[in-house]
């Protein structure tokens, strides 16, 4: 078996699509380390996952620090001493600044829930409720310094069901969130996956359209 892939994980909150990768790990499926997972909220649940999988983790409160730049520059500091091959924001509710990603480029992936490029930012069930979509779904992409504007590398689509609410919505997503997250670190334990000029190439190929979710837990095109 090929040397682990080392991947740290940043929350806020409940930390589900965190514990998604503790379980994948566990039961053989990811060939993954989880070294570090950093929390900029001191009682989020997700340090619980942490905890109970025996993985170091560390509070890391933005409200401590008086500049935001003083934070970032902490947290990329944190992040590069567990030298991470991969660095995931798995419900991390800061907006990522230079200094953080500029060592991680290429290297740092974001869950949003939403069909990318529609809905970039917070809010994305209700929005998508008010359009009228037929469809909602999550997106897994490249960090870049534009806010959830990185190049997408994989997303899963549900319907929007008569009667949906926000709730509803987020509810019957999450789970399916957990599977792209997983296919998705997956793959970069089992491909060369890059950002190369704006765009996602797998083993060298640039992939035409973000990757998708299969029902088999798996992406294709
Ligand atoms: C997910 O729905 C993700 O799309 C959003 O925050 C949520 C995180 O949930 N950005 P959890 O903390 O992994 O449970």
């Amino acid at each position: 078996m090929s040397r682990s892939l080392k991947a740290t994980v940043l929350i806020s909150g409940s930390g589900s699509n965190l514990k998604a990768l503790i379980s994948a790990r566990e039961s053989g499926r990811l060939n993954i380390e989880i070294n570090h997972v950093i929390s900029n909220v001191a009682n989020a649940g997700g340090l619980e996952h942490a905890e109970k999988a025996g993985i170091r983790s560390t509070v890391l409160e933005h409200g401590t620090f008086g500049r935001r730049e003083d934070f970032d520059r902490a947290l990329a500091l944190l992040i590069a001493a567990g030298k991470p091959d991969l660095v995931v924001l798995a419900g991390f509710m800061r907006i990522i600044g230079p200094q953080i990603l500029e060592p991680f480029q290429g290297r740092m992936i974001n869950l949003h829930p939403s069909l990318l490029p529609l809905y970039r930012g917070t809010d994305t069930y209700r929005r998508a409720l008010e359009a009228g979509d037929h469809q909602h779904g999550a997106s897994i992409h490249f960090v870049t310094e534009e806010l959830d504007g990185g190049p997408v590398i994989s997303q899963v689509v549900i319907p929007v069901e008569p009667g949906d609410s926000p709730d509803s919505l987020a509810s019957r997503l999450s789970p399916m969130e957990h599977r792209l997250l997983v296919a998705t670190v997956e793959l970069f334990t089992t491909h060369k996956v890059e950002c190369r000029k704006g765009s996602v190439f797998v083993d060298g190929a640039e992939t035409a359209a973000p990757l998708k979710l299969q029902t088999n837990g798996k992406l294709s095109a």
